[in-house]
């Protein structure tokens, strides 16, 4: 399948069910001119009467006076929008010049098409693993300061993705500032759309939140240096009347882990815009001669049959073309991790006892978490000393012992970051970031390292290697748990300071590339506080990441609800904790529906509770990879919307179906239908709710009959549907 194609003036990418088309006017700016259903080619008139606004007169620097029809006429439809022509709207790239204007104009110099996807240096960017891809990448030159713009659009046949780059080179001897490169600008016509959004706080991550775009700039903007709990970078601009099953949706993402912004702009004409990108503020990125600044790989998802789709779009995109590690598509086997139920207070013996206990009730994976290092008997001591605390731990002991009683063994790390109390901090007090000659604030009693320097990212590779290479270790927990309060490297000139966010993540990723990518059979996990750095950056190395520190049902059930929108339930780690509000047996079906785990001291479980986590002991071997990791996700009841959380998680061969029904509040249920879609009409399923044998068509227009069931409150009822 030919993915792109150039007629009349128009570059078109088009997989038969979404298309983006583009044209290289009279005047030589890129415009854009559709995105959607891919509804054909466009001709001449087409083109024209979309953009029949764009009337644009202008006077060349020779003098001439120029009208240009269907130019680039003021606030629409352009690709890439700066500062100097006339566009309101906000600009994707901002230059710095050296007259000290910000006037900016990227004309048009050549295209090239070519099969695949473009590669970035020192940035994660999607794979093709077996799709299709077709790229296109533009030049484009600066008519002032001769910065080149390569930009490049990808399009994957077998799902609706497209992929957004950015690559600014200076070629001239005088160095410029970059003071913006967005990954991703979209005009659309309109502004009938809603924007969902999904924002929150450490233990309350991804909580959606649908509003109305409104004249004027709605943006989100990221400062503390990971992507964020308080709002993740993806996110939704969807028809008004779009819901789970209908409409016109458009997904944005990025490959980032730093700060990050998005706008979203209406103007006076009802146009509207998304710019996003990497966070403009306190950015201002030196290019020498010849140097490049990459920006983070933008992806924009398209479904015009609702959100459910669109999320299935963006969960095949990240479980097959985000996350690297062929690991990722194994068995995982059933984890315990040490933290709620040991924090720091353990010792040999305990843990020795711990894994046995975990044992019997099915665990396949132990993990012993934070406080194993350096003097780490709490958080206020030892991050940055990457050696066993042998005083308190006989490693080797443990992981022999966990390997004897069949289970793999996994160990946490946090290289990023120090304690003012460490052996590290001591030796190289300037290898913290932040200004020493201002108070430096600590979060959770630690500084984060200075990443943009080398030796720094070469003493971790060489301290967590060493671990990792010196031990049978089988899975890793890499946690990030502060923020960046002051982004002042000692290490870099005074030229690079506005360039520290940005290089700090291009940091992360140099070690992951280091520690992570050279493991290939060590499963590694991400965690920042919980559910800090939940994005596309992170999930390229990390195949699940730990989704939340709330693991409370009452809190998890919106957490693991709203991070379903933009995130395979593969991704999210989700334990079974000792939060009280909720049984084991509930604790357990809401954690099923993640990456599943448990997270208690095992010698504390009544025989009840033992008996409660038998049922997906033996669940999780059977149904978990095929239904869970690999499934269709659909949401089919809102917790935000009414009393129950519903989830239904298809096989893709539709031959099987887990559906996890939970109550927030008491309910005695008189008529309670759930209507299940995803499943063969044809076929005959039976549930091992009732037990009653159904074709799929039944199951899509009436449901299952949950009526004579009384739901308390914090009731699960996790139903499995296999084919006759
Ligand atoms: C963070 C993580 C927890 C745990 C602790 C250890 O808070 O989110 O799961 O690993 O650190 O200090």
């Amino acid at each position: 399948m030919k993915l792109i194609s150039e007629e009349n003036g128009m570059i078109r990418l088009a997989n038969g069910s979404f298309s983006y088309v583009m044209y290289v006017d009279g005047t030589k700016h890129l415009q854009h001119v559709y995105s959607g259903k891919d509804i054909g080619p466009f001709d001449k008139a087409q083109r024209e009467s979309i953009l029949k606004d764009c009337y644009y007169e202008y006077l060349s620097p020779e003098g001439a006076i120029h009208e240009e029809k269907d130019g680039y006429g003021g606030d629409v439809s352009s690709e890439v929008a700066t500062a100097g022509l006339g566009d309101h709207m906000g600009s994707a790239i901002r230059i710095a010049q050296n007259d000290g204007s910000f006037s900016t104009e990227f004309l048009y110099v050549s295209h090239r098409f070519y099969p695949g996807l473009p590669s970035l240096k020192g940035l994660p960017y999607a794979r093709e693993n077996g799709s299709i891809c077709e790229s296109v990448e533009f030049l484009l030159k600066d008519a002032l300061s001769g910065v080149e713009a390569y930009l490049t659009y990808s399009l994957f046949a077998d799902k609706n993705v497209l992929l957004r780059n950015l690559r600014l080179v200076n070629p001239s001897k005088e160095p410029i500032r970059i003071l913006r490169a967005a990954s991703l600008e979209l005009d659309l016509p309109g502004y009938a759309y809603d924007h969902l959004h999904f924002f929150g706080t450490w233990g309350r991550e991804r909580f959606p939140e649908r509003v109305a775009l409104m004249h004027g700039t709605l943006a989100h903007s990221i400062t503390s240096g990971r992507s964020s709990h308080e709002e993740n970078p993806f996110n939704v601009l969807l028809e008004k009347k779009a819901d789970e099953t209908h409409g016109e949706c458009y997904g944005f993402n990025l490959f980032y882990s730093g700060n990050w912004k998005e706008e979203i702009t209406v103007n006076e004409r009802n146009n509207t815009r998304v710019i996003e990108g990497i966070n403009d503020e306190n950015f201002s990125y030196e290019l020498e001669e010849n140097e490049e600044f990459i920006a983070p790989e933008g992806v924009i998802l398209y479904s015009n049959e609702g959100l459910s789709k669109l999320s299935q779009t963006s969960h095949d995109f990240i479980r097959n073309n985000v996350i690297q590690s062929p690991l990722a598509k194994q068995y995982r086997p059933l984890l315990f991790n040490s933290w709620e139920g040991a924090l720091f207070d353990f010792s040999t013996q305990s843990i020795l006892s711990y894994m046995e206990e975990a044992k019997k009730i099915g665990t396949e994976l132990f993990v012993l978490d934070d406080g194993w290092f350096g003097q780490r008997n709490d958080d206020r001591h030892g991050l940055g000393d990457w050696w066993v605390n042998t005083e308190k731990i006989d490693l080797g002991k443990v992981i022999a012992h966990c390997h004897e009683l069949g289970m793999k063994f996994g160990l946490w790390f946090e290289p990023e970051m120090v304690n003012p109390d460490s052996d590290l901090f001591r030796k190289h007090p300037s290898w913290a970031l932040g200004h020493p000659q201002l108070n430096r604030e600590l979060g959770r009693h630690q500084f984060p390292l200075d990443l943009t320097n080398p030796e720094v990212r070469d003493n971790l590779v060489s301290q967590v290697n060493a671990i990792l290479d010196h031990y049978a270790i089988d899975y890793v927990k890499w946690d990030y748990n502060c923020f960046i309060q002051d982004a002042y490297s000692s290490h870099l000139s005074k030229e690079r300071q506005g360039g520290v966010n940005y290089l700090l993540v291009k940091g992360y990723y140099d070690l992951c590339e280091r520690i992570v990518m050279s493991h290939p059979k060590i499963f590694f996990e991400g965690c920042a506080s919980g559910g800090g750095r939940f994005d596309l950056g992170t999930l390229s190395y990390f195949p699940q990441i730990w989704c939340s520190d709330e693991t409370d049902p009452a809190q998890r059930i919106f957490i693991q609800y709203g991070t379903s929108f933009g995130y395979p339930l593969s991704t999210m780690g989700s334990h079974v904790s000792i939060s009280k509000t909720a049984s084991y047996t509930t604790k357990s079906d809401l954690a099923f529906f993640g990456s599943y785990g448990y997270e208690f001291n095992p010698s504390k479980l009544s025989d009840f509770e033992k008996e409660e986590l038998k049922k997906n002991a033996k669940n999780y071997s059977q149904l978990h990879k095929s239904l869970i990791d690999e499934g269709d996700l659909y949401r089919l009841l809102s917790p935000q919307e009414g009393n129950f959380l519903g989830l239904l998680s298809v096989k893709k061969d539709q031959s099987e179906a887990l559906l996890l029904v939970v109550s927030t509040l008491k309910k005695i249920t008189l008529s309670f239908f759930v209507k299940l879609p995803g499943l063969k009409d044809e076929r005959r399923y039976r549930n091992d709710f009732n037990g009653e044998v159904h074709t799929g068509e039944f199951y899509r227009t009436v449901g299952i009959n949950f009526s004579p069931k009384w739901f308390d409150e914090f009731h699960s009822e996790l139903v499995h549907l296999k084919e006759e």
